[in-house]
C-alpha cells in the first residue's frame, strides 16, 4: 500500500486497509528500534510539539520517538508560555511554526482545532487531541497493543469502561473499530453514554453493541478503562456525582476470562487499583511504551521516509 495522507487528524480518515498497514509498519519500526536501525531515519529533521493542553505521553513519546530517529525536538508543553497568552490565533501560530520545523503535532482543548490548524500549513500536521473529539495516533497504539497482544482484532469482545461522553481516546478507538468484527461493550454512568452519532455510526457498520452501567466483564478479551475527564465537565456537581464511578480492583480480575488484558490510555485517578499492575491482566505501563514505535512509525509515514 502507499501511504497517502498528509496529515493525521482523525482517525475516521482512515480505511480497514490503512490502518493494518499502520499496524504493520509499527511492527516493522518496533524490530527496527530494537537492533538499532532506526536511528538516522530523521536526522536532520525537526518536529514542533505545540501543546496547548497538559500532557505526558503524547508529547514525551513524540519527542522520544523523532528522537530515537535522529531528529529534533522544539514546541512547548502548555500555552502560557506560547504566544497565545498574548492573544495570538492558532492560524498564525501554526504559519510561523511552519517556518521553524518539518513536522507538527498539536494538542488543543478545541474540538476541530487540529483540523483547522492543517489548512494553514504545508508541513504534516498529527493530531495529539482536539478536546473531546480525536486522539489517532493513541487509537493506532491502543490497535497495535491488541494485535500483538491477540494475534488478530477481528472476534474479539471488547469492553470500554468510564467516562465514554467526554474521553476522547474512547470516541477514536470505536470510530476505528468500526472497521472490524468485534462485539464491544460500553460500560458507563448514564450521564456518560456514549454520544449518539458514534453509537448510530456502530449500528449502521451492524457492531453489536451493549450499553450498560454495570460492570460486567467476565465474557470480554479487552477491558478498556478510561479515566471521567474532570476538566470538560461544565458543572462540577455532575462531576461529583460520577466520580470513582468504576474502580477495576484485585476482587474485579477474579471474574476476568485468563486472557483478558486491561488497557487504559492513561494517566490514571484511581479507575486501577495499584494491586492491578502486578496481575498478568495488566498491559496498560507496555501499552504506554507501544506509542514509541507507533509514532516512530508515524513519523516516518507523513514524512515520507521509507523504511
Ligand atoms: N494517553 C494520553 O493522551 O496521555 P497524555 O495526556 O499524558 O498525553
Amino acid at each position: 500500500m502507499r501511504w497517502s495522507k498528509e496529515h493525521i487528524i482523525s482517525i475516521k480518515d482512515f480505511s480497514r486497509e490503512e490502518i493494518d498497514f499502520v499496524l504493520r509498519k509499527s511492527a516493522e519500526m518496533e524490530k527496527k528500534l530494537n537492533s538499532g536501525r532506526a536511528f538516522s531515519l530523521m536526522q536532520g529533521k525537526i518536529l514542533a510539539n505545540l501543546f496547548f493542553e497538559p500532557s505526558t505521553r503524547t508529547r514525551m513519546s513524540f519527542e522520544t520517538a523523532m528522537k530515537r530517529l535522529g531528529g529534533k525536538t522544539t514546541g512547548f508543553p502548555f500555552s502560557e508560555i506560547s504566544s497565545e497568552a498574548k492573544g495570538e490565533t492558532i492560524a498564525d501560530t501554526i504559519r510561523v511554526v511552519e517556518g521553524y520545523a518539518d513536522v507538527v503535532v498539536i494538542r488543543h482543548p478545541v474540538e476541530g482545532s487540529a483540523r483547522m490548524a492543517s489548512e494553514y500549513v504545508s508541513i504534516p500536521l498529527i493530531n495529539g487531541g482536539d478536546g473531546a473529539n480525536q486522539h489517532p495516533t493513541q487509537t493506532l497504539l491502543d490497535l497495535y497493543t491488541i494485535k500483538k497482544e491477540f494475534g488478530k482484532i477481528d472476534g474479539l469482545d471488547i469492553t470500554i469502561v468510564g467516562d465514554l461522553k467526554y474521553g476522547r481516546t474512547v470516541h477514536s478507538l470505536t470510530n476505528a473499530i468500526v472497521n472490524y468484527d468485534v462485539g464491544l461493550n460500553f460500560i458507563s454512568p448514564q450521564e456518560l453514554r456514549m454520544p449518539r452519532h458514534i453509537i448510530k455510526d456502530l449500528e449502521e457498520n451492524r457492531i453489536p453493541v451493549k450499553e450498560t452501567s454495570k460492570m460486567e466483564l467476565g465474557d470480554s478479551d479487552v477491558i478498556y478503562a478510561t479515566r471521567i475527564q474532570k476538566e470538560r465537565f461544565p458543572d462540577m456537581q455532575e462531576f461529583e456525582r460520577v466520580r470513582g464511578a468504576y474502580v477495576i480492583d484485585m476482587e474485579t480480575t477474579k471474574n476476568l476470562k485468563k486472557s483478558a488484558i486491561i488497557m487504559h490510555p492513561l494517566p490514571r485517578v484511581g479507575e486501577i487499583a495499584p494491586e492491578v499492575d502486578s496481575t498478568k491482566f495488566a498491559r496498560y505501563f507496555e501499552q504506554s511504551r507501544n506509542g514509541i514505535p507507533v509514532r516512530m512509525a508515524l513519523l516516518c509515514l507523513v514524512m515520507g521516509v521509507n523504511f
